[in-house]
């Protein structure tokens, strides 16, 4: 299997992509596979009779049959079709560009998630304070969470108590975006949710994130949300594969908030945190590494017909092996020196 990984070649961009990155490069080497870094900076897209072909320097690129997509922008047409471009019909892209372009604003998220008839709190697309009021009712009154379009680790949601402060806020946001979201705020979150890892195929593990600061409702580890691996039924199981198929992602998690049977999903994220955070440290266990590109790299195989080895070993079920106090016995990847050579 031909495989590559699409990002810039300077790590430090951002500490998600530079997780990923080390991730998968660690799970493909384990696997035997080393996977060329492709920088679109560096290459050019050139017209021929066949359709859009990609060289650097002299060098055609094509034909992968797995492409890891890390650019930071999935809306950069250059970075995007380079992307498109390197890959075999039937290959996989993990995540295709238009499945990041969607997942990468809340309201096509939200529009796509309600469409495929999965559970998502009552939400508004507001473009101007005006009728705000309309828009609170529809959220089920307040207290509300007014959101900004774009995710940042938590830092663009607020709540609202009320009407007027509602107003003040909307009008802040509105200042610096085009539109915003209002939402039913999930009182019986109590400050914690589920971040759920899935495929297209399966549940790959499951963490519970906890807030810790008085009052704190955002469950986010950014803002000193504990995190910790969990069990989850079936049910949300297969709520967040659902959830990340709606959105055409190979790979991606599920934000779910719980209230006994009833679960409802927050977000989708097309490239989430692959660390855990455990005492401010961020985490990557080698088994992990290797368990999440095996089966990336299954789920592509199966997709395109082609055999894996038989000698490799193949992993069943959820990840659940890492536990916190686990640790500091614990090999991370992330500490391992960065390669320069890549
Ligand atoms: N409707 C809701 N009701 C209750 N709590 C919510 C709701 N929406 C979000 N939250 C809380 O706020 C947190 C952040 O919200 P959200 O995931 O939408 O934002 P984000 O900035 O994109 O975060 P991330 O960095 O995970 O992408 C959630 O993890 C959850 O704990
Ligand atoms: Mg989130």
């Amino acid at each position: 299997m031909k495989v590559c990984i699409v990002c810039f070649r300077e790590p430090g961009v951002c500490f998600g992509i530079d997780v990923w990155r080390r991730t998968i490069r660690f799970g493909l080497e384990a696997h035997g596979i080393l996977a060329p870094v492709i920088d679109p900076r560096e290459v050019q897209l050139r017209d021929a009779r066949g359709g859009l072909s990609v060289w650097r320097q002299n060098e055609l690129l094509t034909g992968f049959n797995l492409v890891f997509n890390l650019l930071p922008d999935a809306a950069e047409p250059h970075g995007a079709l380079v992307v498109e471009s390197l890959i075999v019909p039937r290959g996989t892209i993990v995540n295709p560009p238009v499945a990041r372009i969607k997942t990468s604003c809340r309201v096509r998220m939200l529009g796509s998630l309600r469409s495929a008839g999965i559970p998502i709190p009552r939400s508004v697309s507001v473009a101007s304070a005006k009728g705000l009021t309309d828009a609170i009712d529809f959220c089920g009154g307040l207290p509300v969470l007014l959101k900004t379009l774009r995710g940042a680790r938590g830092v663009g949601v607020t709540i609202c108590e009320s009407l007027r402060g509602a107003r003040s806020v909307a009008q802040l946001l509105l200042a610096r975006d085009r539109a915003l979201i209002l939402q039913e705020y999930l009182a019986y979150s109590g400050g914690a949710d589920l971040k759920i890892l899935a495929s297209r195929r399966r549940v790959l593990c499951a963490v519970e994130r906890r807030a810790t600061a008085r009052d704190e409702f955002r469950a986010n580890v950014s803002l000193g949300a504990t995190s910790r691996i969990v069990a989850v039924d079936d049910t949300v199981q297969e709520l967040a594969v659902r959830a990340v198929t709606a959105l055409g992602l190979i790979v991606g998690s599920a934000d779910v908030i719980q209230n006994g049977g009833n679960a409802q999903v927050i977000e989708v994220n097309d490239l989430p945190e692959l660390n855990l955070t455990i005492d401010g440290r961020s985490i990557v266990e080698p088994e992990f590494a290797r368990y999440f590109v095996r089966h990336l790299l299954e789920d592509s195989a199966q997709e395109q017909g082609l055999a894996m080895s038989p000698t490799a070993h193949v992993v069943d079920g959820r990840w659940t092996r890492m536990a916190p106090e686990a640790s500091d016995a614990t090999t991370n990847i992330l500490d391992a020196p960065g390669r320069s050579a890549e």
